[in-house]
């Protein structure tokens, strides 16, 4: 008999879902990986800019409306979804508390300035520090989640040896962040440095960081050789080094901080004329993504230890940080090849992640 082992449903605490027909073809591949639920991002077109359909500016759809299509998208199947409120220069300390009153804000995301796609309505970090978003955000619970990169950088800067975007801001903000705001509860996002993973293992317990698959699982050398422009995302992978921190914080007996989160992001258009666009789609197949990423950091996943790690990183760590319900149904991976198929949105392809890759998948869901 191969290997299996059985897992409950679990929640992808950051993707992607966008809107029109992607939102219906993206939910269900998450439906299909047994996802009870998600914090859907809200870089979608236009942004989640505002709490309530009826609020103003007409321009920014509200976390009422699009909380409320991917429910109904998952047809009844997602528990719960956290919709985040994208924060921009309209968005005031008045807005987070009647949004925390009202129970439909949980969360909050920061996006650099043009850090990347759909980061266009973003404002500087230290707006929200000096104009009272984040204290309101602390004084009623609500978690920011952050794309922890330096914006506006020069190329020298933004990606070299010795620093990066990611290494700038944990190295520069999140202190001064963590520091200022002792209350706030913080995810730094898609973590993949080294120095941002032992920034986010020495803060308090209400500072946590999540992991794609992408970053266990491959560096920069993936992406260049050959230039396998599928998994241009951002932040971008990183080295070795870096990899095998991220390796060892999701993998720890110990692990408190650390959870699954694929920042799965559908593109239909990866290449364009003279750039490419950042996002790595894994819908339908990330758990068995981050059990194959488990096994190459040396998890037995034969083994009730290795498993009880896994599980604890996929399924349990974010769950209880966001407070969501444990959900009671269950799936199983099994040690078997998994067939990727493009994922067909109308008469567009979205290619997911190891089909540009020279990958063999070795975990699938159990039919
Ligand atoms: O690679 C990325 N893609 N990084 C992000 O921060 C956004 C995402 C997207 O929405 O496509
Ligand atoms: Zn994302």
């Amino acid at each position: 008999m191969a290997t299996e082992f059985t897992l409950p449903h679990w929640y992808d605490l950051h993707t992607h879902f966008r809107q029109d027909e992607t939102l219906q073809a993206t939910v269900k591949d998450h439906i299909h990986m047994n996802c009870a639920g998600a914090l859907a991002m809200p870089n979608t077109a236009p942004p989640v800019g505002k709490l309530f359909e009826a609020d103003k500016p007409e321009n920014y759809k509200s976390i009422e409306q699009y909380h409320a299509e991917i429910l109904a998208a998952s047809d009844g199947r997602f528990k719960e979804v956290i919709v985040p409120l994208y924060l921009t220069k309209d968005t005031s300390p008045d807005m987070i508390e009647k949004g925390a009153r009202a129970g439909i804000l949980k969360a909050c995301k920061y996006y650099p300035p043009h850090g990347t796609t759909g980061a266009e309505s973003g404002a500087p970090l230290d707006t929200y520090m000096e104009n009272g978003v984040f204290q309101a955000m602390a004084d009623t619970g609500v978690t920011l989640c952050v794309h922890g990169e330096e914006h506006g950088l020069d190329p020298e800067r933004y990606f070299d040896r010795g620093e990066n975007a990611e290494m700038i801001f944990y190295q520069e903000r999140m202190p001064r962040l963590v520091d200022n705001f002792p209350g706030l509860r913080i995810v730094g996002e898609h973590l993949t440095t080294k120095v941002a993973v032992d920034f986010i293992q020495d803060t308090p317990s209400h500072v946590k960081g999540n992991i794609t698959p992408q970053h266990l699982i491959y560096t920069i050398g993936h992406l260049l050789k050959g230039l396998k422009y599928h998994l241009y995302c951002l932040p971008l992978v990183k080295y070795s080094e870096d990899r095998a921190a991220l390796r060892k914080a999701a993998t720890s007996p110990n692990n408190t901080k650390f959870f699954a989160g694929t920042d799965s992001a559908p593109h239909v258009q990866k290449m364009t004329a003279c750039g490419c666009a950042a996002g790595c789609y894994t819908g339908r197949i990330a758990p068995q993504l981050y059990a194959q990423a488990f096994e190459m950091a040396g998890v037995d996943l034969s083994d009730q230890a290795g498993q009880a790690i896994f599980k604890n990183f996929l399924c349990t760590i974010g769950q209880e940080f966001y407070d969501l319900p444990e959900p009671e149904e269950t799936f199983t991976l099994e040690k078997k090849p998994e067939n990727v198929q493009p994922l067909k949105v109308g008469d567009q392809t979205i290619i997911p992640l190891p089909l540009g890759m020279d990958f063999d998948m070795t975990w699938r869901i159990k039919p």
